[in-house]
């Protein structure tokens, strides 16, 4: 069994876009800048965008964080987005999800200019992804690519069983995995609560993106003996041995899982750091196209 590592890999592909931006300010150019809007104070929220912000530091971007408690009316941020679109020294941004109920997060997710779009949420960038064309990936989704890349993991004619839906990742994973490319070329089954029979179908699974936020609900007898596991699970469960009181754990019972695997991701390690990363090579296309 391989455990695949996300951080090492993550600290790579953040070197080497140190690398770039060197280059670029070497070359006159102005050095790439993200704003993140963070509204209220949930706190995974507040983990997820100082780990961006902490990323910019690492990759020689400049970075904001705009704040707003969790009583902005929508109108306040619909202005606030009109104005990072407006302004030239942003490259590109993104809106902390989940917002407030009272906010329509598709609303705000298409008020955002698809060029300054670095999370990949508009419909424009997801239906360019869906029918292959440049776009910028959302980010988890690309994460997850970029590893199977770099470990040179065979994808083509597998069977992949995607679980979970969401947008952020099941939907657009599903399609990058089936779309013509490599990584790519999968057969892909995407299972979600609706299904009735998913430890037969996880059973049949080649590779297994487990994305539904169920902490450990991938166990042994689910997956056939070989099988490469990519955990995106990161539900916050509690842990008094901790000074947090809590700790991370994914969607898969690792410790009986991972003996019958090929490759493995950890939660923490593995898919999180990737993400992160993912943004940032968004942001850097988006600089790079503007110049
Ligand atoms: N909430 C959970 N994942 C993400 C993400 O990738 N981007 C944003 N903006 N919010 C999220």
């Amino acid at each position: 069994m391989t455990l695949i590592d996300g951080k090492k890999i993550s600290d790579q592909i953040k070197a080497e876009i140190a690398a770039q931006v060197e280059q670029m300010l070497a070359d006159g150019k102005k050095r790439p800048h993200l704003a993140a809007i963070l509204v209220g104070h949930d706190g995974g929220s507040e983990t997820y965008v100082a780990h961006k912000v902490k990323a910019c530091e690492q990759c020689g971007f400049k970075s904001t964080l705009i704040r707003f408690e969790d009583n902005i009316t929508e109108q306040t941020l619909l202005d606030q987005i009109a104005a990072l679109n407006a302004d030239p020294d942003i490259d590109g941004f993104i809106v902390q999800l989940p917002l407030p109920r009272h906010i329509s997060e598709q609303k705000i997710i298409e008020a955002i200019d698809p060029a300054k779009d670095v999370d990949g949420f508009h419909p424009q960038n997801v239906g360019r992804m869906a029918i292959g064309l440049p776009c910028f990936l959302s980010a988890t989704p690309a994460g997850i690519i970029e590893l199977l890349a770099r470990y040179n993991i065979d994808t083509r004619g597998k069977h992949c069983v995607v679980l979970g839906r969401s947008n952020i990742v099941g939907k657009p994973v599903a399609t990058l995995m089936m779309q013509k490319a490599a990584p790519g070329n999968a057969t892909v089954t995407v299972c979600h609560s609706a299904t009735p029979n998913i430890a037969e179908i996880t059973r049949q699974a080649d590779i297994i993106i487990a994305a539904l936020g169920q902490p450990g609900f991938v166990t042994a007898d689910m997956v056939k003996d070989g099988a490469v596991i990519i955990d995106v699970g990161t539900t916050r469960v509690p842990d008094p041995t901790r000074k947090s009181g809590f700790r991370l754990r994914g969607d898969v019972d690792f410790d009986n899982v991972a003996p019958r695997c090929s490759y493995i991701t950890p939660v923490p390690g593995g898919v999180g750091p990737m993400t992160i990363v993912s943004l940032m090579k968004n942001t850097l296309q988006a600089a790079q196209a503007k110049n």
